[in-house]
């Protein structure tokens, strides 16, 4: 019997390196925990930090809460992403719109913004890196990651 492939998603930011690792490193968990197969991956619609591990304060955060995002590097999201997964998380509206010029014509993979998902009532996950704020990004993105993971177990998504 041939299995089904696990849903491809990847998380996307500006810089890769606070909230999309984050993403990534805690649906991670969260669907290893569940027993919900998935690939997951993070970029950045910036270029800045390519290569680099996700931000010490990010991981801090992350990692008082149990997860450990050291063994992430960032890289900027390509056109040939819209390719290679079935969906596109984007974290806030301008990473959405920044999709959205890369997308190869004829390409219809969904980008959807990770607060669709959970019961936040926000729109766009604030970004850290200037203003602060981690433990809560972290604990919105939990919230979200999760409530994206039930709608991919009950077959809803992507
Ligand atoms: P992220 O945060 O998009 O959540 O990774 C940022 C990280 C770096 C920069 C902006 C946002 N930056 O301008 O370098």
């Amino acid at each position: 019997m041939t299995r089904k492939q696990p849903p491809r998603i990847l998380f996307v930011c500006l810089g890769n390196i606070c909230r999309s690792p984050t993403a990534e490193g805690v649906s991670r968990v969260l669907a290893e925990q569940s027993g919900i197969d998935v690939l997951v991956d993070g970029a950045g619609t910036g270029a800045w930090h390519i290569g680099e591990p996700p931000d010490r304060r990010m991981q801090a955060a992350a990692r008082s809460a149990g997860y450990d995002l050291s063994g992430l590097r960032a890289r900027r999201s390509v056109p040939a992403d819209f390719d290679r997964f079935d969906l596109i998380i984007a974290m806030d509206e301008e990473n959405r719109q920044e999709l959205e010029r890369i997308r190869p014509a004829g390409n219809i993979t969904p980008v959807r913004l990770l607060l669709s998902y959970g019961s936040s009532g926000r729109r766009d996950v604030p970004d850290p890196y200037y203003e602060g704020g981690f433990d809560a990004v972290l604990r919105m993105i939990e919230e979200a990651a999760g409530a994206l993971l039930d709608e991919i177990a009950a077959g809803r998504a992507p």
